[in-house]
């Protein structure tokens, strides 16, 4: 695409965060003009500086709510915006069993104050991020994507209701074309060890917590459960790399730009892995020694998530292509060069 004023902006909410910074990146090499909107409440803006950097590009950042519908409708009314891609919201589990009423109205009252914005503001295309966790405890392995839904806790819970809400927007009004991703498990940073994933806190995902160890800022992993009824008693994941992710994004983006209608797929590699298997794989990436020892199940967990993500290829041409060794190696360098995240910076 050519960089004229012609190539598509693109609205990007909750982009300063981790999968949404490393779906600028890819948006901005494939020639998209995009705009961020995200409140930081759980991400730092050094993570677009470091974007435009990388890219050579502008990676504009308004600091600000989705639920603010002021806001939302001036930049609207400013910026010819053409698609969105709806990152912005709260993704904690256990936080969510905490505080549902946090996670109900960041994330469905956010996303209804922002469809209503959108259909006033004749922007009627959305790329939406929604998650495994929709499928609760899987029947089968590998999930296809018109498996049962049943979310365990409130978070997934939001993800089925927005879901639900862009099937009816759809039906309502034809115009509208919506791709809604389920991401398995979104591991691994921008190869560059530029941006990356920053938690706040301890982190509650595998990935981040192994890279912690390995780096000396955690003593050791607590493995959660030994006697799962996997190859070694321990949870099997579905790991995709961020960046593979993100290109899944730009190739549903080209898809609702060009036709209207609703779709929903899987973003995943189609294999699993064990707990222990990441860690094994984490330490020769790494040359570090992931400590761990084996504790209890976590409350809420399943013995093994892995998709069946053939329709994403039929659909979008899309499948994952960086392996478990790309995964590991680009997290570390992320975390080997940036052991406190974005925060020596800000
Ligand atoms: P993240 O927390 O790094 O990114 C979310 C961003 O949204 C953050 O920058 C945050 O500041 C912003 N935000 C939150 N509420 C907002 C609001 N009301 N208004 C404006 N901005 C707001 O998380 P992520 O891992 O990049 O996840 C992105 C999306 O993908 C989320 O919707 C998440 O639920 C979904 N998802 C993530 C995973 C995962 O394991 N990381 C898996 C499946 C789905
Ligand atoms: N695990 C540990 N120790 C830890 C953290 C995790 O043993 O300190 C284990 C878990 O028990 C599980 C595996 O590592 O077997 C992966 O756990 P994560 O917390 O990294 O990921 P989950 O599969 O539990 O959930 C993640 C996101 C959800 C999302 C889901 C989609 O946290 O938001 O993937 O599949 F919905």
């Amino acid at each position: 695409m050519d960089e004229a004023h012609s190539a598509p902006k693109v609205l990007v909410t909750g982009g300063a965060g981790y999968i949404g910074s490393h779906t600028v990146l890819e948006l901005l090499g494939a020639g998209y003009r995009v705009m961020v909107l995200d409140n930081l409440s759980n991400s730092n803006a050094e993570s677009l500086r470091r974007v435009a950097e990388l890219s050579g590009k502008p990676a504009p950042l308004v600091v600000g709510d989705i639920r603010d519908q002021s806001l939302v409708r001036d930049l609207l009314a400013r910026e010819q915006i053409q698609a969105v891609l709806h990152f912005a919201g709260l993704k904690a589990v256990g936080e969510s069993v905490e505080q549902p009423l946090s996670y109900y109205d960041n994330n469905v009252g956010g996303t209804t104050a922002l469809l209503e914005c959108l259909a006033e503001a004749g922007v009627r295309a959305m790329v939406f991020s929604s998650s495994a966790t929709v499928y609760g405890d899987p029947r089968h392995v590998p999930i296809p994507v018109d498996a049962p839904i049943a979310p365990a806790n409130p978070y997934g819970q939001t993800k089925a209701m927005i879901e639900q809400i862009l099937a009816d927007l759809v039906h309502s009004d034809p115009r509208w074309a919506v791709a809604i991703l389920r991401y398995f498990n979104p591991v691994g940073a921008h190869p560059s060890g530029r941006i990356g994933e920053d938690p706040r806190g301890i982190p509650n995902n595998l990935m981040p917590y192994v890279s912690q160890v390995a780096v000396g800022r955690l003593a050791e992993l607590a493995v959660f459960g030994g006697d799962y009824p996997t190859l070694d008693g321990t949870g099997v994941r579905d790991y995709i790399h961020v960046v593979d992710l993100a290109r899944g994004h730009v190739a549903a983006l080209a898809r609702v730009l060009a036709r209207p209608g609703a779709f929903t797929v899987n973003l995943g590699t189609g294999r699993g892995y064990s707990v222990l298997e990441i860690t094994r794989a984490f330490e020769g990436a790494s040359g570090r020694q992931v400590p761990y020892r084996i504790v209890g199940r976590r409350p809420g967990d399943i013995a093994q998530c892995y998709a069946d993500a053939s329709l994403a290829l039929q659909l979008l041409d899309w499948q994952a292509e960086l392996g478990l060794e790309a995964m590991c190696a680009d997290t570390w360098r992320w975390q080997s060069d940036n052991p406190q995240g974005y925060r020596e910076t800000s």
